[in-house]
């Protein structure tokens, strides 16, 4: 328990972390776009979503159980929110691990009133007893459930109001098939394109009372994974810089630069631990293939962590590969952290014969 929290701390602390303990904090809420037009970017789910809506509402139905997949901080919490508010609903929030006995998801489907959103975050992390229930609750809105134990146990059938289930994960492969096949839309979110990060970070900007030069904003962006909440996490810090060392209303490129250089993150958003990992396969074992739990312990996280936090984005980055041997850096990540790369070298030697 106490690496868990000690690990999470450690999330928490890391700049670029996407993970989403942030949402605690009170600006992260202020920032959470509210309806699906301010919602910037991903513009295939919004349009598709928007019809999903308009045809739920023209026949009175509840919308059809939805599951958001992606990495963190893409704005899957953000949807769920902005569904109940388009759908005016109300919305009723929890997540997989807070859900212990099925008595705890019994107690607040049986609550639910007609049409509202159940949004079941992580929902990956679900115990299988608890699950079990949900698969009647989504195909025929009852729920099955045995009183007593023993020879004195019987079943009883409880009819629900119908509902929408919403579900948010990061890790579609650890859906059980019965679970994912109950949703009518499986939604998946895609990273962001840099301009479209840009434009979050000005509502941001604008939310904070701040001016941001272009170029500030457009190397803010590059260096966000494109991804939201890490935008916004990194606005926040060099705001602080702003703050302290320049004017604290406007963000140029020079307090980017500077606040950038000081948190340890580089052009691509590449944090020291993502170098770290690139450095470790390139260095340590000539490029690859090493598997994960080598990588997990010679960078000194969690596998899980290594897995959903950084590879991810690195992935996208094309800078890694994932063979069924182990994961392999690309001739990408030797140019971006200045090395050669083995096939380069082998060119050189042949040069130089
Ligand atoms: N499309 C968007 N436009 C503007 N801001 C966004 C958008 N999507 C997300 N954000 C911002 O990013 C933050 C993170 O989004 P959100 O919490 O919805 O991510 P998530 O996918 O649920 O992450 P996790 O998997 O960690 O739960 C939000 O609080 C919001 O401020
Ligand atoms: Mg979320």
């Amino acid at each position: 328990m106490a690496i868990v929290s000690k690990k999470s701390q450690q999330q928490d602390d890391r700049i670029i972390a996407s993970s989403s303990t942030e949402d605690k904090d009170a600006n992260e809420f202020s920032l959470r776009p509210k309806s699906m037009s301010e919602y910037i970017g991903q513009s295939e789910v919004k349009k598709n979503l928007s019809v999903f809506i308009e045809a739920a509402k023209k026949r009175g139905d509840p919308l059809e159980h939805v599951l958001f997949h992606g990495p963190p901080g893409l704005g899957k919490t953000t949807l769920a929110n902005i569904l109940s508010k388009e759908m005016n609903v109300n919305i009723k929030t929890t997540a997989g691990p807070a859900l212990e006995k099925q008595g705890d998801l019994a107690a607040i489907l049986t609550n639910l009133k007609p049409n509202d959103i159940l949004f079941i975050d992580e929902i990956h992390r679900l115990k299988a007893p608890v699950e079990e229930i949900l698969y009647s609750a989504m195909e025929d809105f009852c729920l099955d459930i045995v009183i007593g134990k023993g020879p004195a146990a019987r079943s009883m059938r409880l009819s629900l109001p119908k509902f929408t289930l919403v579900g948010a994960t990061t890790k579609l492969s650890m859906l059980s098939s019965p679970l994912r096949d109950r949703f009518g839309n499986l939604i998946k979110l895609e990273f962001y394109k840099e301009d479209e990060i840009e434009q979050i970070l000005e509502r941001s900007s604008a939310i904070f009372g701040l001016t941001i030069n272009d170029d500030a904003c457009v190397r803010l962006a590059q260096s966000s994974r494109r991804t939201p909440r890490i935008a916004n996490r990194l606005l926040k810090r060099v705001r602080d810089f702003a703050t302290v060392y320049g004017d604290s209303d406007t963000i140029n490129s020079a307090i980017v630069e500077q606040a950038l250089a000081a948190l340890g993150v580089d052009q691509l958003g590449l944090d020291n631990t993502d170098r770290q990992i690139l450095h470790t396969i390139a260095d340590k074992f000539r490029g690859g293939p090493v598997g994960l739990n080598t990588i997990a312990a010679a960078t000194n996280e969690e596998q899980n962590t290594v897995e959903d936090i950084y590879e991810p984005y690195l992935l996208q980055l094309g800078f890694l590969e994932r063979t069924p041997r182990g994961r392999v850096v690309t001739d990408r990540a030797y140019k971006h952290l200045g090395l050669v790369a083995p096939s380069q070298q082998t060119m050189l030697i042949a040069e130089n014969q």
